[in-house]
């Protein structure tokens, strides 16, 4: 695959997706994110690949969302136009994990979409960041509310509305992130995360993760409901012969083709 504003790797059951527009902090604009898309649903379409990880370069994730392209937009651009909604959230329609890795600045737009990702890891150069306010617009990729989510509503508004940035360590203690490493080794264990994965098997991954995020649309009563049709389809399932015959037999299992 070849993209103007993307660098892709292949890692086996890895792929790679890297936002690349250095000249510009790798501010997303309409190419980036129609790209971004393209590439994500190509990888949750092919069957080789079970874990997307999305990152940037080791300064920056992204500074958000392109203010050279959008400042002079008109409310006609926007609304009709769809701003955003037209090709940000492709993310959240990939079925497979998707683990999003922070190096630099989170910023803006560029927070919200790393806040699209499953989970996140951050390097300790991180940076995270909604200066929208500073722009004189709210966020557009869903900052006020997921955030809030996130990281609570006291810290949140905080950092809305001053704009000011929090550093690796507090958007860990926040739980903005799962796990902090040392910048020049977070794609080594970025990988090795993602690749403890991807030897699981992709159809328990992908109900996790559907599941998961069953619980920010819906009860509890309803969401333990939807949990537990995924349970006892799993028992209709080559990986759950494989996975507790192993461990009676007391063995590693063997998740190949599951
Ligand atoms: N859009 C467009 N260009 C951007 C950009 C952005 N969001 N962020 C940085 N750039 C460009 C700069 O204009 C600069 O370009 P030139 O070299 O052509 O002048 C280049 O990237 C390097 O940036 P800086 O010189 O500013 O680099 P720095 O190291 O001094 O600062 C930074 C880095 C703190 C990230 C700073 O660039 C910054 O604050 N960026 C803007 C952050 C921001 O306000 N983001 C929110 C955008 S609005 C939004 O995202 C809406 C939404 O919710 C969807």
């Amino acid at each position: 695959m070849q993209y103007a504003d993307l660098l892709i790797e292949n890692h086996g059951k890895v792929a790679v997706i890297r936002l690349n527009r250095p000249k510009a902090m790798n501010a997303l604009n309409d190419n980036m994110m129609n790209e971004l898309g393209d590439a994500l649903y190509k990888f949750d379409a092919d069957p080789a690949v079970h874990v997307i990880i999305l990152t940037g370069s080791e300064k920056v994730f992204a500074a958000g969302a392109d203010i050279a392209a959008m400042a002079n937009y008109t409310y006609a651009d926007t609304y009709p136009g769809n701003y955003i909604g037209r090709n940000w959230e492709h993310i959240l329609n990939i079925r497979k994990p998707v683990i999003g890795v922070v190096s630099g600045y989170a910023l803006g737009g560029g927070c919200e979409l790393a806040m699209m990702c499953d989970f996140l890891i951050a390097a300790d150069s991180a940076k995270f960041g909604q200066p929208e306010i500073k722009v004189g617009v709210t966020p557009g990729a869903g900052g006020t509310q997921r955030l809030p989510r996130a990281i609570g509503k006291s810290k949140a508004m905080d950092m809305l509305l001053t704009a000011r940035m929090i550093d690796a360590a507090e958007a860990e203690r926040t739980g903005l992130v799962s796990r902090v490493f040392p910048a020049d080794k977070i794609m080594e264990e970025a990988l090795k995360i993602a690749e403890s994965i991807a030897a699981m098997p992709v159809t328990v991954a992908m109900a996790i993760k559907d599941s998961v995020n069953r619980a920010y649309e819906t009860t509890l009563t309803e969401g333990v409901r939807y949990e537990r049709r995924y349970f006892h389809a799993a028992f209709g399932t080559p990986a759950q012969k494989e996975g507790m015959a192993a461990f009676l037999e007391k063995r590693p299992a063997n998740f190949e083709g599951k």
